[in-house]
């Protein structure tokens, strides 16, 4: 593993000669994000000159339908206009084999299908990464197979590595008996659980940002930060993914592998070296110092929600139970609210806000850093009360910036303190390839660079704070559910959530 890796794509070589197989190759994580960012990385040069994609997946087709659809399809989904200079020679080297991932002549197939895409291509060696991009319930089977038919055995010139795609389980237990699962034909170090948030350039900068300056560092903790807000607000509401999310909802899906991993870059220690384990070392022991709550902390500490119908972009929209795919009488929440404490020196009592939900007011991804008040208020009560505190906000998405709201004196003759941003847009500070999220991880896979992947003792740790929510929400079901207006920031409850601690949350307009 690589003791430093490379901040950005611009600085990285192109991964070694491999062969990169897509499971679930006619779905639509594989033409909308996998496809493009496999071509975004041959665009920058970041692919090996010897290089194919195998795609397999059940519908029935061949090398040639398969490049077909995906011309089609990438003119809808790539990040920029395609040059057919760059498309042509990219989808020549795609491939696809049609065959049924529960029967093990699959894999017979598939190893015949790679050796002679080997020799078409001239692809030195036995590199191949397979991204499961298929439902989470063949992960383990899939693992199992590929590991029968040999087709996971290592050699000094050949990696094996596994590209698992979220949910990772549905619980502690489920989450548990798939690592067991995958470990029966896998080791630790061929596994790449992926979180496509980790890939964005600003949650990588947050480390950036952390330990590359001394300005903020020794304010990172519970002397000077009041509280942190966690916030992934999205706009849409199921679109084509209403089975998906009715089955799992987004505490599951937001909150135990996007949000904690935030969390845990936010909270973490410094490591030692940014090695991909020295990291992930520093990020499990934020997620094991999360007390699993008792069940009456549950109540007291986390709200959910589910949207009803209202108006989004002055269109009107429907309720969640009204969408296509989900269950009419659905207690599934699409909203959800957490009061985390991270118990350790640096942030014991220093409370967590996370929250995330569907059908939102605003499209936003951010984290907020609020400081403590300064110790004297040598300019009166009423700056105090008036003027905001001092933040520190990371905006994720759709703008990345980051902004640090300070206090500062009005121009006049009297002393007039108001709060005023300095803000950083991260778009001026170099141009930036348009990009799905998945660059960064894919060649990170295949350089084999595993620190922005979850590791077996995280995926456990997070599900171990989520678990105890799932069992009382499971156990009581919601009375007042749909209990918030599309369009709107959430349920009343979780406004509560904060006030009753004098605090609200950071609405932008
Ligand atoms: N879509 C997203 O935005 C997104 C985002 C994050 C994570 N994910 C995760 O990514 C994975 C794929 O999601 P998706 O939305 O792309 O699903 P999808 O559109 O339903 O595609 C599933 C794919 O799996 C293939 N497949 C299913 N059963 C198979 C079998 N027995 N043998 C061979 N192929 C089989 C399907 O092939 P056929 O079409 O030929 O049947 C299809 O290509 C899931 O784990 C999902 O949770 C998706």
């Amino acid at each position: 593993m690589s003791d430093t890796r490379p901040a950005a794509l611009h600085q990285r070589q192109p991964a070694p000669p491999c062969i990169f197989v897509i499971f679930g190759a006619s779905g639509d994580l594989t033409k909308r994000k996998l496809i493009p960012a496999l071509f975004n990385l041959s665009c920058v040069g970041l692919l090996p000159e010897k290089f194919a994609i195998v795609g397999v997946a059940i519908t029935p087709g061949n090398d040639q339908t398969f490049r077909d659809q995906m011309s089609a399809d990438i003119k809808q989904f790539s990040t920029h206009p395609v040059d057919p200079q760059q498309w042509d020679p990219f989808v020549a080297g795609c491939y696809y084999l049609h065959g049924d991932l529960n029967d093990q002549s699959a894999y017979t197939a598939l190893k015949e299908k790679l050796d002679a895409v080997r020799q078409a291509r001239g692809i030195p060696g036995g590199n191949v990464v397979f991204n499961l991009a298929i439902t989470p319930t063949l992960f383990g089977n899939v693992a199992a197979h590929l590991g029968d038919a040999g087709l996971l055995h290592e050699t000094p010139d050949g990696f094996r590595r596994v590209i698992i795609e979220k949910p990772f389980g549905r619980d502690l237990d489920s989450a548990r008996e798939l690592n067991n699962e995958l470990h029966g034909n896998l080791k630790e170090a061929q596994i790449y659980r992926i979180d496509h948030y980790l890939g964005k350039e600003t949650v990588q900068n947050i480390m950036v940002f952390r330990f590359a300056n001394m300005i903020f560092e020794p304010n990172w903790n519970r002397r000077y930060v009041d509280s942190v807000q966690i916030t992934v607000a999205e706009r849409l509401g199921v679109e084509n993914r209403g089975g998906y999310l009715d089955n799992y909802g987004v505490l599951r899906d937001m909150v135990q592998n996007h949000m904690l991993s935030v969390l845990s870059l936010i909270a973490m220690e410094p490591p030692g070296n940014i090695s991909g384990d020295a990291v992930r070392n520093e990020k499990v022991k934020v997620l094991e110092a999360i007390r699993p709550m008792e069940p009456e902390e549950v109540l007291e500490n986390c709200v959910r929600g589910q949207y009803g119908a209202g108006i989004i972009d002055g269109r009107q929209v429907p309720a969640y139970r009204d969408e296509p795919s989900v269950n009419p009488h659905s207690n599934t929440e699409t909203y959800a609210a957490l009061r985390l404490f991270v118990e350790n020196w640096r942030w014991a009592d220093v409370p967590f806000y996370l929250r995330t939900g569907k059908r939102l007011a605003k499209h936003l991804t951010q984290v907020v850093i609020r400081f403590k008040r300064t110790p004297l208020m040598l300019f009166g009560e009423k700056v105090h009360s008036e003027a905001g505190p001092n933040a520190l906000i990371l905006n994720i998405q759709p703008e990345e910036s980051i902004t640090i709201m300070i206090r500062a004196k009005k121009p006049g003759p009297n002393i007039v303190v108001d709060t005023i941003p300095l803000d950083f847009d991260y778009s001026e500070f170099g141009k930036q390839s348009p990009a799905t999220g998945y660059e960064t991880l894919l060649h990170d896979c295949m350089i084999g660079d595993m620190t922005l992947f979850h590791r077996e003792d995280s995926v456990d740790a997070s599900w171990r704070i989520v678990n105890p929510i799932l069992d009382v929400w499971g156990a009581l079901p919601p009375r007042d559910f749909p209990d918030y207006d599309a369009g709107t920031w959430g349920p009343a409850s979780a406004d509560k959530l904060l006030e009753r601690d004098g605090r609200q949350w950071e609405n932008p307009s």
